[in-house]
């Protein structure tokens, strides 16, 4: 059972478009914990027009993977912040075996480990309509969809009142191919995990409070931990 300031140590993986960007907000309020979206610091990087947003910016656009250096590094500046130190989700990373190989890595000098591992399982083909639909609010990371989950005023944040986007890569074109890439990189990760025995797979074609209970419910029975954010307190 996991002990008060153990902290909690999670990693989504899943396909575009399967709910990562969407569960990972509501996890972090409920656990307290931080939320760390490699894709969201890459656009960041890309609207600072820093050396990593340069690099990255083609690649992303064509749906290929930033090199495993530039983004291991990029964790490991933001693993040690003051907000991660009670736990943290990673959203987007690892998505190579290397940078699943190079966080354990880090995380043992500092005698911690990752606690659990979710597989966003869904059909390729019902993230079409979901990454095209997809607006989002870049300041905050939040995602609306024009269908699914629409704002409140067309194309404006709810909280903020500021602009929504629809994300250069979000069309079929691009699409196509971070899913290649996520079956080609990513899926040899899922059995990385499955071997230390700390991966769950949830059916990521659920409705999005459907997921979210699920993923508590899987915290609770596997981890004994409880959604009571007061634990760390
Ligand atoms: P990244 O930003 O990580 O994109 P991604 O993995 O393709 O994931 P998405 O953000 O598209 O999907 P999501 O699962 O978060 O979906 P969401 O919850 O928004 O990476 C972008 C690029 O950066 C990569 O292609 C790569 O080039 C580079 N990169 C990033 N990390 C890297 C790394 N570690 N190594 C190398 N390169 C890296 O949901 C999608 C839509 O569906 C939303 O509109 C949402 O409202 C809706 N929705 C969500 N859940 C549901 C539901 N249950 N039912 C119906 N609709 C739903």
């Amino acid at each position: 059972e996991k002990k008060k300031d153990d902290g909690l140590r999670v990693v989504f993986i899943g396909p575009p478009g399967s709910g990562k960007g969407t569960q990972a907000p509501l996890v972090k309020e409920d656990y307290c914990l931080c939320h760390l979206s490699t894709g969201d610091m890459l656009r960041a990087a890309i609207e600072q027009g820093t050396e990593t947003g340069l690099q990255a910016k083609s690649i992303m656009n064509q749906g290929g993977l930033v090199p495993d250096e530039v983004m291991v590094n990029m964790i490991k500046e933001n693993i040690q912040t003051p907000e991660c130190k009670k736990g943290f989700i990673l959203d987007g990373f690892p998505r190579t075996v290397p940078q699943a190989e190079k966080l354990d890595k880090m995380l043992a000098e500092d005698n911690k480990k990752i606690d659990h591992v979710l597989d966003f399982s869904i059909d390729d083909s019902l993230l079409v309509r979901r990454i095209t639909g997809r607006l989002v609010h870049p300041s905050s990371g939040r995602s609306y969809h024009r269908e699914f989950f629409p704002p409140k005023v067309d194309m404006v944040d709810d909280v903020t009142g500021e602009p929504l986007i629809q994300r250069s890569d979000d069309n079929e074109e691009v699409l196509k191919k971070r899913l290649d890439s996520f079956h080609k990189n990513t899926t040899p990760v899922l059995g990385y995990y499955q071997n230390k025995g700390i991966l769950s797979t949830i059916d990521a074609s659920k409705s999005a409070p459907f997921v979210s209970h699920t993923i508590k419910s899987i915290f609770l029975s596997t981890l004994h931990f409880p959604h009571n954010a007061s634990i760390f307190k």
